[in-house]
């Protein structure tokens, strides 16, 4: 029986479409789908391409050449492990499983931690490049045994988004690390889109401009340092009419859902103690965004202040606003660069940052200029404790802080919703505070509670007998 060299389960758009790229880079593929129907549409509508399609797992496994390398693409979750469970009925010693799905990192190193026992590989790649990355090149986030990521890397190497001739695929770490660096990756995304959301606003609300002039700034932002994929699509949502002629962007409802991914970097923040403020806001503004009826009875109730505030230079204006978005973006990646230098840590993963951030440059959503700056920093220096205090985004910060605060007060005065540009300036400012009023803490603990606290004047742990 002729066999294929490779596997791919779940024929969703995702799963269909890193079937088909796989595909076209020389590779015959066996595709199986819990539901027939999918597999079908793909072979139909997909005539003349060397892919096969397989009706029970029993089949599609006996398909691929050993050690096989199987790529699932189904639900993230319950679907994912229920499939490699059935899986491993079938599949050989040293075959390798690719969980490409977005797997709660926990579950990977679970995961992993079983099929190794049982003489399986498994890879947690974190893919990332929606629908149209799967099909034309994703960043690829691999975690896992080495021996195993080595037997794939030729078709990571093929199948991934390019950099300057670089393949967007490098090997993470250990199990679990590369479902955890793509963890990161969608928490950044968040505040990516919630950053550019509370911009657009600013630019609606506070200096009354029309979709079209929102995204034809958007279009020139572009062009300089805060080129990024979220800002280009963004440009093109924002002209986007419907059969009605009316801008799309204008009937969408504010409701914004979440499939949990950033919440889990958040919890993992919180374990970590990173003051991971910015990815944090954005996920509440998610959850107070799906608040619609409480939200639309308080604006009935709840006052803002009359206080009219106009701007009499908007070019200068808007040039501020460009450099508080791109200041909030570096604030944003550098707690979650920081965040996963805690969790390198901690998991003994020991990351490679500059690689990491590496991968990011093309492919994915959060692709952006600024990444190749933070990957020449890391490269400069892998210990960077945070890339705030690297000379090349100190400068950039330093100029642009004011920026920010003139465009805070401005949407604070006209009560438009800004919490992560707030978010930023504040962890800013705290984190360039040598004192902060956390000394009053400190002694409200030991008043209260006997906690102790310690002096700056000399060493020792204290406690006062606060009432004497
Ligand atoms: C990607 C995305 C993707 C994610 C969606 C939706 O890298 O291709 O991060 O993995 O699932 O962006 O995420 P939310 O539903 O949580 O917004």
């Amino acid at each position: 029986m002729f066999k294929q060299q490779v596997g791919v389960i779940g024929m969703a758009i995702m799963g269909k479409n890193l079937a088909l790229n796989i595909e076209s880079k020389g590779y015959t593929v066996s595709i199986f789908n819990r539901t027939p129907k999918s597999t079908n549409e793909v072979i139909l509508n997909n005539p003349n391409k060397n892919i096969k399609p397989y009706y029970t797992l029993k089949n599609f496994v006996k398909s691929i050449i050993k050690p096989r390398r199987i790529f699932i693409m189904v639900k993230s979750g319950k679907a994912t492990i229920e499939v490699i469970n059935y899986l491993i009925k079938f599949i050989s010693k040293k075959d390798i499983i690719i969980d490409c799905g977005n797997t709660y990192y926990k579950n990977s190193i679970k995961m992993n931690n079983k099929l190794n026992s049982m003489g399986f590989y498994y890879i947690g790649a974190g893919i990332s490049g929606g629908e149209e990355g799967a099909l034309k090149g994703p960043a690829i986030m691999p975690g896992g045994n080495l021996t195993a990521y080595k037997l794939i890397l030729p078709i990571f190497k093929k199948i991934a988004a390019s950099y300057k001739n670089e393949p967007c695929v490098n090997y993470i770490g250990k199990n679990g690390s590369g479902h955890y660096v793509k963890m990161i990756h969608n928490g950044i995304e968040y505040s990516d889109m919630q950053l550019i959301s509370e911009t657009y606003f600013i630019l609606k609300k506070g200096l009354n401009l029309n979709n079209k002039q929102i995204s034809k700034i958007f279009e020139n932002w572009n062009k300089g340092e805060l080129n990024s994929y979220l800002i280009e699509i963004t440009k093109n949502i924002l002209i986007k009419k419907d059969k009605n002629k009316k801008y799309l962007i204008d009937v969408i409802s504010d409701e914004a859902n979440n499939k949990g991914t950033g919440k889990w970097m958040c919890e993992e923040a919180l374990n970590l103690k990173e003051p991971l403020n910015l990815i944090m806001q954005s996920v509440f503004m998610r959850y107070i965004s799906n608040m619609k009826k409480q939200r639309l009875k308080a604006s009935k109730i709840l006052k803002c202040s009359e206080n009219k505030y106009k701007i009499k230079n908007k070019i200068n204006f808007i040039k501020k606003i460009k450099q508080s978005l791109y200041f909030s973006k570096i604030i944003s990646y550098a707690q979650g660069f920081s965040q996963l230098t805690k969790a390198s840590k901690k998991n003994k993963w020991n990351l490679n940052y500059s690689n990491i951030a590496k991968i990011f440059r093309s492919g994915c959503i959060i692709k952006a200029k600024l990444l190749q700056n933070i990957t020449n920093s890391y490269i400069k220096n892998p210990n960077i404790k945070n890339i705030l205090l690297t000379k090349y985004f100190s400068n950039i910060i330093n100029n642009y802080q004011n920026s920010l605060r003139d465009v805070i007060i401005f949407s604070i005065r006209l009560g438009i919703p800004i919490p992560v540009f707030n978010a930023s300036i504040s962890y800013y400012d705290s984190y360039r505070c040598a004192n902060l009023s956390t000394n009053l803490i400190q002694a409200q603990r030991d008043y209260f509670g006997a906690h102790t606290y310690k002096r700056i004047d000399k060493n020792g742990i204290y406690h006062t007998k606060w009432l004497k």
